[in-house]
């Protein structure tokens, strides 16, 4: 296991995961050949060639499986380009250049992209990345390609009109005031409410989207209740019933912070879509429990749980209550394109985060403080 390569690992575990959704492994494989390109052969027992964001190790990609209804899951890869002498500045340079060779291998639309590129571009980008990569697999179709662009790479403070002027250059500023207006806590934007990631879907079909995600540090499940209220036809209640079930009773999400995504249409003047991702690591002692609330979520919505369970077996061996971290985000989205439930994968190349210890009645009474205080 020490001598594989980083693009070995990943391939097998992407080649698995892709036989048991029913996906010819092939090209996902050739094209995270691509996205790795030479830090792809870097050996696992070196430390990690890049620090980067995509996963709590720094492994560069980060696997996803999105249950949809009436059609087979589909499976995903987040990933970052690393330059052969990786900074946030050669890597945006390395992931435009997997762009542009996909866009001509592909046939994909850059017409959006090019409207707003100039705007995501910067020397040293701030937060460590510029661009990250989607790469969306479905049984019988030709991959699909979405950009991540990071909003504040010009600086926390300049990310609103950032994108505000990206989605006015889209035709979308009344959909971003609607957003704004219900989105971020009063006083909140670019403190506990963050401009994380504008994402821009790589074709021209009528269901191609623009998605701006906030991260909501600290915040309540009534937080993305009243965020989602906005979109029409869409159930809010049911966000901050599935952050609770995914979550926990926190009450307050004080570890890693909520995330959200309103999806932009066409030139729509309100959101089409509202998405929630859970960072469920943070809020569960080990992935053996992550595992049974998503399983239940996954139930709840009408798919099949057995599948996480084979999809889970495709990526690791180890017990689950050995780590936390494996399930790193589970998300439910309402609205349009499509309605489903997404499970963030890690795919721990590098490292498995400690479980938290479990505590058991019984150990507790020996861990007590003398009586009259309180345990946190
Ligand atoms: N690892 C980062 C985080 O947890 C970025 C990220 C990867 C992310 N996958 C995600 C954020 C899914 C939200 C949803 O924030």
């Amino acid at each position: 296991m020490e001598d594989l390569s980083l693009s070995e690992y990943l391939n097998s575990q992407l080649d698995r995961l892709c036989r048991i959704v029913g996906i010819d492994p092939k090209s996902a494989s050739l094209l995270l050949a691509d996205l790795l390109g030479p830090a792809g052969s870097r050996p696992l027992s070196l430390p990690p060639a890049w620090s980067s964001g995509i996963a709590d190790d720094h492994t560069p990609v980060e696997f996803s499986v999105a249950f949809n209804h009436n059609e087979r899951p589909s499976v995903r890869i987040l990933g970052e380009s690393i330059d052969t002498a990786p900074s946030a500045a050669t890597n945006l340079v390395a992931a435009r250049k997997f762009v542009e060779t996909q866009a001509a291998r592909f046939g994909l639309s850059m017409s959006r992209f090019d409207r707003v590129r100039d705007l995501f571009a910067a020397d040293e980008p701030f937060g460590g990345f510029g661009l990250w990569h989607s790469l969306v697999f479905q049984r019988g179709r030709q991959p699909e390609f979405k950009i991540y662009l990071n909003p504040e790479l010009k600086g926390v403070e300049r990310a609103p009109s950032l994108v505000a002027e990206a989605l006015e250059r889209l035709g979308l500023s009344g959909s971003y005031r609607v957003a704004l207006e219900n989105g971020v806590r009063p006083g909140e934007l670019g403190r506990a409410d963050r401009l994380t990631f504008f994402a821009i879907d790589l074709h021209d079909a009528p269901h191609a989207r623009v998605k701006l995600y906030l991260s909501h540090h600290d915040a309540h499940a009534r937080d993305v209740v009243r965020a989602a209220s906005v979109v029409d036809g869409v159930d809010a209640e049911e966000f901050g019933e599935f952050c609770v079930a995914a979550g926990g009773e926190t009450g307050i999400f004080a570890g890693r912070p909520l995330v959200s995504s309103y999806t932009f249409l066409g030139e729509m003047d309100r959101p089409a879509g509202y998405s929630v991702y859970v960072p469920i690591r943070s809020y569960v002692n080990d992935d053996e429990e992550a595992r049974d609330r998503v399983a239940a979520l996954l139930d709840r919505y009408g798919f099949d749980s057995a599948e996480l369970d084979r999809i889970i077996a495709a990526l690791v061996t180890r017990p689950l209550h050995e780590g936390v971290g494996l399930i790193a985000h589970v998300s439910l989205r309402l609205g349009l394109p499509r309605p489903g439930v997404t499970v963030y994968l890690s795919a721990e190349a590098y490292q498995i985060s400690p479980p938290r210890p479990r505590r058991r009645p019984t150990a507790m009474v020996h861990a007590q403080p003398p009586a009259g205080r309180c345990a946190a």
